[in-house]
């Protein structure tokens, strides 16, 4: 049993024939689901070690989103990244998207805006200047998405991915959400 604050539910409204969707704080009973959520829809795989690390320590931001069954249907996890500023001795503070997915069968009906928006409020808590994250030039729909919450591509981080394939480097300053 997780504590009040960790099972907190957040009731979406997002239906569709098969029940309505919730989004929770994921916790270490979630992780399996999480990951099967992964290994079905995205390439890039993290061992069991990555996901619980990302939920001892950001566990506000990790959130997964559950069907009427409770099966998991989507995630999405952040984590935090100190980096030297490149033009002052400043350190910024990047709130970095590591992983958002949503099963196909549950894709359009407003799940990832969902998790985005809920995620977004709780990692900007750190102090963060910026949201960061990276997605392969061809993926439309996550392009679009990310487009749509203010993200604008600063770079492209070429052979990013196993595969060979490029990265758009993309990010959104977080001063404008305080
Ligand atoms: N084509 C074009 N735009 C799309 C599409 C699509 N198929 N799907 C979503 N979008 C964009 C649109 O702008 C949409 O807004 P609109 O409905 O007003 O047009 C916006 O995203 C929001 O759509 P949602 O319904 O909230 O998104 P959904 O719940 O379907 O999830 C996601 C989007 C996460 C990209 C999903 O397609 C997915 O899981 N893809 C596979 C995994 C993946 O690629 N994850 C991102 C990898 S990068 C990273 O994790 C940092
Ligand atoms: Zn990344």
């Amino acid at each position: 049993m997780g504590t009040d604050k960790e099972s907190r539910i957040n009731q979406t409204g997002i239906t569709n024939d098969s029940g309505s969707i919730l989004i929770k704080r994921c916790t270490s009973e979630d992780l399996e689901g999480v990951i099967s959520v992964n290994e079905k829809e995205l390439p890039e795989d993290y061992p069991y070690f990555f996901y619980k690390s990302i939920l001892d320590n950001y566990n506000e931001s990790f959130l997964v989103a559950l069907n009427t069954k409770g099966r998991i249907v989507g995630y999405i996890m952040w984590r935090v990244e100190k980096v030297p500023a490149k033009d002052s001795l400043k350190i910024l503070n990047k709130g970095h998207l590591v992983s958002i997915a949503i099963l196909k069968k549950w894709r359009k009906f407003g799940i990832a805006t969902a998790l985005l928006t809920e995620s977004m409020k709780e990692i900007v808590k750190h102090g963060i200047d910026e949201y960061v994250l990276e997605v392969r030039v061809s993926n439309y729909p996550a392009i679009n998405l990310y487009k749509k919450f203010g993200f604008l591509t600063k770079n492209i981080k070429y052979r990013y991915y196993r595969d060979g394939e490029n990265a758009y480097y993309m990010i959104k300053k977080a001063i404008e959400d305080l």
